[in-house]
């Protein structure tokens, strides 16, 4: 599946709600346990309107796009180095998409002078983030009657010549 990694556009925001929407229900089911106590609190703010705000905030969103710019993943960064979304549609996993989102939060962080990324990870996303060179933390973030692991990777050099 061809994609671009690009930044957000408010356009896109109920296209964006529906991908996080389907992510945490159909992904994230080893943390929410299909426990709507569980689930409902965590998709409560994941509204098109609360999107298009986050898009014209301060953080760093950027989305994955097929060439007929379908949205197929997402991920925002706050100003300070945190990871807030990272997410893929259900049928695209496993392809890469996320990898590269990584990235170019990664370089986002990077501009702004950050040596240092920190996320609240799923159990889903453990994996994942341990295959991107993150490491526990020894931290944990409680919410939404789930507890997540705090996991952090040093920013090294991004490799590019000036
Ligand atoms: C976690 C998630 C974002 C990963 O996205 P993805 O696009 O499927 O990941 P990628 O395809 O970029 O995977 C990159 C690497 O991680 C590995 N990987 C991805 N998901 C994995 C998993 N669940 N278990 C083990 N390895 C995994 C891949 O093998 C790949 O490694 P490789 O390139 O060396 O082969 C996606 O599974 C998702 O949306 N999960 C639900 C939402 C979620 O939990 N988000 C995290 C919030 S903190």
């Amino acid at each position: 599946m061809p994609f671009t990694i690009t930044a957000a556009n408010s356009a896109d925001s109920h296209e964006i709600a529906a991908v996080l929407r389907r992510s945490i229900l159909e992904l994230c089911t080893a943390d929410h346990g299909n426990d709507p106590e569980k689930y409902e609190p965590w998709l409560r703010n994941k509204t098109a309107a609360n999107i298009e705000n986050w898009i014209h905030g301060q953080g760093g969103v950027f989305t994955a796009v097929d060439p007929h710019r379908k949205v197929l993943g997402v991920a925002m960064g706050a100003p300070d180095g945190e990871v807030l979304l990272n997410y893929v549609l259900p049928e695209v996993r496993g392809m890469g998409i996320s990898k590269m989102l990584m990235r170019a939060l990664e370089d986002y962080f990077r501009d702004r002078g950050l040596d240092r990324v920190r996320l609240a990870s799923t159990k889903t996303a453990r994996r994942f983030y341990l295959s991107i060179g993150y490491a526990e933390a020894g931290e944990t973030h409680t919410g939404r009657g789930m507890t997540f692991p705090v996991f952090e990777k040093v920013l090294g050099d991004d490799g590019k010549a000036f």
